[in-house]
């Protein structure tokens, strides 16, 4: 995501009925912001939003939080909400190796769309499907984990699929072509730009029981 210093992004940020300004005082207790006892959805790193501004508009009855690190992104993503009144959806804006100070057995699903690879050896524990952020992401699950990803990147998908699997996981679905199965895909903003350039999408759905 190249990253352009937005006026105002922090005064945005922070003006915004939909970004949770104090989430470590919601720890355990997001059921209160929405109001409800539906599932609850994250995708970390959600970038401008597209995705799940869309699977909130689809899904009433699922919450969404999209969890994303940077400021000056996350205004794009307030800016198509302006105009939408979504009651199940909210934003954080935090770095996802502090969301175990946030969430606490609440979350059901996690989506990982197009997140950095972090190709270098020596950054492998930044990737968001390596240990260190299984471990994180054991805190935040209610009771089954399930994590989604999608990339472009054959090799950040092959680490994928080998750490989850060492952690415990099981693939409900594993796909080197997302375009070509039978699965209601909800596109995201990297993803529309890699199919425009005839890249195929690689996608994993997998589970862990406690
Ligand atoms: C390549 S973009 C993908 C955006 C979006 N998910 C999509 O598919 O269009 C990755 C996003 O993840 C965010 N990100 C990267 N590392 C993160 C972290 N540790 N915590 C939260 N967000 C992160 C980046 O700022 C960026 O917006």
């Amino acid at each position: 995501m190249r990253l352009r210093n937005v006026k105002n992004a922090n005064n945005i940020v922070n003006n915004s009925d939909y970004v949770i300004k104090n989430p470590e005082e919601y720890i355990g207790k997001y059921k209160s912001i929405f109001k409800n006892n539906n599932p609850i959805h994250i995708e970390i790193g959600m970038g401008k939003g597209d995705f799940i501004i869309s699977l909130a508009k689809k899904n009433p009855n699922i919450n969404f939080i999209g969890i994303e690190k940077y400021e000056s992104v996350m205004v794009r993503a307030i800016e198509k909400l302006n105009n939408l009144n979504l009651n199940n959806l909210k934003l954080i804006r935090i770095d996802a190796i502090n969301l175990d100070k946030v969430f606490n057995k609440e979350i059901d699903t996690i989506y990982l769309n197009f997140s950095d690879p972090w190709p270098k050896n020596r950054h492998e524990k930044r990737r968001l499907t390596s240990s260190v952020f299984l471990n994180i992401y054991d805190n935040l699950f209610k009771d089954t984990r399930h994590i989604i990803q999608k990339t472009d990147n054959i090799n950040l998908f092959a680490y994928s699929i080998v750490s989850l699997s060492n952690y415990g996981y099981i693939f409900n679905k594993v796909s080197l072509d997302l375009e070509n199965e039978d699965i209601d895909n909800t596109l995201t903003e990297y993803e529309k730009k890699f199919i425009n350039m005839g890249v195929k999408i690689n996608y994993l759905d997998a589970y862990k029981i406690c």
